[in-house]
């Protein structure tokens, strides 16, 4: 049996019942105390944590009702399965109304015992892991998880902590990768609504021609392949968050429909002319410049002004590197198992020079590929991806102007050699030519013979 669930109480005034109950719950692998009255029942749950409750509705000193609230009252988790006679099912009912979590009418066999006994530990078990679930969303979405070490990002994440509060339509602009998915869900999980749902649209995902359906649902027949009804994202995100993520990417048409849905705040599905009302707080993210489509044409300006009630402008990486040793730190803990990897200074140096045209995501992948192949748990240059190297090696050599190409050459083949040990192959790979070239290059400088 499940050690999770394992101690029964069994409450019956019932002797032979009780005795024979006793029997198969015990041969089903639990451990069961026995009680033949309310009372003795209450000082026993009172006495050990039970995981189970079996008790009979009529007992001679106390409802069983009462035993119910009682129970409950004590302890959320404690599975309550009450036996009822046939005859008083409303009874049971009204006490799985107050708490119980199911009820068995006798005469019952012993393997519809079983099944009422397993269902509910079920039951229990996804409740528990949902609950779980949600809280490790929750600390995902948690402030603490990004990194903001620069005042940049410091700012940009106090400013997301004020609006989540609120229930204003928030924009969020960056490059690609800048992390405006997750300020979007923080948001969501920071805000009143975060027991609700969080819906997100991912505008170029969707083929066109089904994005109208997908925001606002159908109605079956309204085109064909419209086999059934279908609930839009907007109808699902009610009372919660509607993230709609690169919405410079939205058609003309959906734009102008999207517009009203956030004017009047309600919209018909498609094929239907019924108005449903909503209450979603929205917020939007894009990579594009919105002000610049909106002057090509490309973008509504009324839809720009309604979405950027409040603009979080994340800045790319690059611009904020005091953000970087941080956030390697953070995708090492994130990516490894136990934090065992040390990052090598040279390894870190090249980390902290490069541009990173796709800001967070790129740093993130290139330290979960170097954990990867990483052998000795050190991230050392030869785990990261040459492109970074290369940069490097270029903007090592600060006076390089006065420098002749042969001199600039030989300095960066030096200093490959000297950061791998001599090992050749190794320099070829950080200076991103192959190998032959590379001893072909050395031979012309007269660095070998
Ligand atoms: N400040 C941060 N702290 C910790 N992790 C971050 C931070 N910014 C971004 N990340 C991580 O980087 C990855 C990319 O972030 P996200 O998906 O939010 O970016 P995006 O701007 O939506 O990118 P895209 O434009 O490509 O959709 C995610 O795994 C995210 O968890
Ligand atoms: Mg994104």
């Amino acid at each position: 049996m499940d050690k999770e669930f394992n101690k029964v109480l069994l409450i019956d005034d019932d002797v032979s019942l009780n005795k024979v109950l006793f029997f198969q719950i015990s041969q089903m692998g639990f451990e069961v105390t026995t009680a033949f009255d309310g009372k003795t029942g209450t000082t026993e749950f009172k006495k050990k944590e039970f995981d189970i409750i079996i008790t009979d509705l009529q007992l001679p000193d106390l409802k069983g009702m009462e035993l119910v609230r009682l129970f409950r009252g004590i302890n959320k988790r404690v599975i309550i399965i009450i036996i009822t006679a046939f005859g008083t099912i409303d009874n049971a009912i009204e006490a799985v109304k107050i708490g119980a979590d199911d009820y068995l009418t006798k005469p019952f066999g012993k393997e519809t015992l079983r099944f009422v006994i397993e269902k509910a530990i079920r039951l229990r078990q996804l409740e528990q892991e949902n609950l779980q679930l949600r809280g490790e969303l929750f600390d995902k979405y948690d402030f603490n998880n990004i990194i903001s070490k620069s005042s940049a990002m410091e700012d940009v994440l106090k400013l997301t902590g004020r609006v989540a509060e609120s229930d204003a339509t928030v924009l969020i602009q960056g490059e690609s990768g800048t992390g405006k998915e997750l300020v979007a869900r923080a948001i969501h999980y920071n805000s009143p609504r975060k027991d609700k749902p969080l819906i997100t649209v991912n505008c170029p995902s969707i083929p066109e021609s089904l994005m109208e359906s997908e925001i606002f649902g159908h109605v079956k027949g309204a085109f064909t392949g419209a086999l059934k009804d279908r609930i839009g994202k907007f109808a699902l995100a009610n009372n919660g968050t509607i993230f709609l993520d690169e919405i410079g990417d939205l058609k003309e048409d959906l734009q102008a429909r999207l517009l009203r849905v956030l004017q009047e705040k309600e919209f018909e599905k498609v094929g239907d002319s019924k108005l449903i009302k909503v209450d979603a707080r929205v917020v939007a993210a894009t990579n594009k410049n919105l002000e610049e489509l909106v002057q090509v044409g490309k973008f509504r300006e009324d839809l720009f002004y309604r979405l950027n009630v409040v603009t979080i402008l994340i800045p790319p990486l690059r611009e904020r590197k005091d953000d970087i040793p941080f956030l390697i730190d953070h995708f090492l803990k994130k990516h490894s198992k136990n934090n065992q990897y040390q990052i090598a200074d040279e390894a870190f140096d090249i980390m902290l020079n490069h541009e990173w045209p796709g800001n967070v995501r790129e740093l993130e992948n290139t330290i979960e590929r170097a954990i990867v192949i990483s052998q000795d748990e050190q991230i050392t240059p030869e785990l990261l991806p040459s492109v970074h190297k290369k940069n490097t090696i270029e903007k090592a050599q600060p006076e390089e102007n006065n420098l002749t190409l042969d001199e600039i050459e030989q300095r960066a083949i030096n200093s490959a050699l000297k950061k791998t040990g001599g090992n050749q192959t190794k320099a070829a790979e950080l200076l991103g030519i192959p190998r032959h070239v590379l001893i072909y290059r050395m031979k012309k400088l007269g660095v070998i013979r």
